[in-house]
């Protein structure tokens, strides 16, 4: 299928994750089967405004295509504008892109409260506003972000003014902002969408596991599924779900694999000249996560202030398979 202006290769993609799917991170996904990745979201306003940490979030490379540019806002002239500058950079070269993706979904309190992500859900009108302002303001397509509603599902009537404003796909995560993650599978939503638009609808959430994936994809018919939380630590789980919908077996999870993972997120930080001990910490605790003994490494990576410390850490690290505890097991 395509979306925006790429064609994707597979039915799996990777969703926008703040302090998370950086360019090493994207293009570690990439390699790993991810068929398209989506920057963090990016604020308008500090866009429109150069600021430079939200200028870096905007760092995309032509080896990383297809990758959406997210951002968020509540003003549809300021972003209008952040849409003009980003394709302009596009055009450029400096920041390749398949799309513009606007986040309608977004619950957190900062957000909301400035009247930005899924606090727009409430407000449909606002929604067509921004999408067809931006749409005339970019040369690169634009695509949106929703949830299914803002306390109860309105998802197809907000899916079909996006696409009546001329975007050109739709990711659609079956929650609503105001549910928390209790439910495990709500995809009906996004199958309601797939059957009343004509853009290509990804559908998202609770794909944790290559097999609730692939059902996803199958059952609500809709044209890809975008992982987020399930790729952390875990970016083979977009090979897996590919094989796994050819119908083939997959190697199961190992700590040897996830190392592996580890070393090529450094190796691409590196290469790109991104790396930094944050994000580096951040990733290395993901990539611990469900590893028997994690507990001692994940205090050590805590304290841990220098990127060189952190990877010693994780090299260092083996499962201690013989006196595990539960506990520790789900960390
Ligand atoms: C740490 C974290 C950061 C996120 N940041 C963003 C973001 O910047 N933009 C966005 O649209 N969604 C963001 N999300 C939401 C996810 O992309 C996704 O919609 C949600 O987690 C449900 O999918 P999942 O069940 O596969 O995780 C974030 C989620 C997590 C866990």
């Amino acid at each position: 299928m395509r979306y925006g202006k790429s064609l994707l290769e597979g039915k799996f993609v990777l969703g926008p994750m703040a302090a998370y799917t950086d360019m090493a991170f994207r293009l570690l996904c990439r390699k790993r089967g991810a068929a398209m990745c989506f920057t963090e979201f990016a604020n308008a306003n500090a866009i429109v405004r150069n600021v430079a940490r939200t200028m870096r979030l905007l760092r995309t490379c032509e080896e990383e295509m297809p990758v959406g540019i997210q951002i968020f806002g509540s003003d549809e002239n300021v972003m209008a504008e952040a849409c003009r500058k980003i394709s302009r950079m596009a055009d450029e070269g400096t920041c390749p892109a398949s799309c513009i993706d606007i986040n309608f979904g977004c619950p957190a309190g900062t957000v909301v409260r400035a009247g930005a992500g899924s606090a727009l859900l409430r407000n449909p009108e606002k929604i067509r506003r921004i999408v067809e302002k931006c749409v005339s303001s970019s040369s690169l397509p634009i695509t949106a972000k929703i949830r299914s509603g803002w306390d109860s599902d309105n998802a197809v009537l907000i899916a079909k003014t996006i696409e009546k404003a001329g975007a050109a796909g739709i990711t659609v995560h079956w929650r609503t902002a105001k549910e928390g993650r209790k439910r495990a599978d709500g995809w009906q939503s996004v199958a309601e969408v797939k059957k009343e638009v004509g853009i290509p609808v990804i559908g998202n959430g609770g794909a944790y596991a290559p097999e609730i994936a692939v059902r996803f994809l199958q059952e609500a018919k809709c044209d890809a599924v975008m992982i987020s939380s399930g790729a952390l630590g875990n970016p083979r789980i977009f090979e897996r779900a590919n094989m796994l919908l050819m119908g083939k077996k997959y190697e199961p999870d190992s700590w040897a694999s996830r190392l592996e993972d580890f070393r090529e997120y450094v190796l691409l930080a590196k290469k790109h000249g991104i790396m930094s001990a944050k994000p580096l910490r951040a990733h290395a605790i993901e990539f611990l996560k469900g590893q028997p003994g994690a507990k001692a490494a994940r205090r050590m990576l805590n304290g841990a202030k220098a990127e060189e410390e952190i990877i010693g850490v994780m090299e260092s690290f083996s499962p201690a398979c013989n006196h595990s505890s539960s506990s520790d097991m789900n960390m």
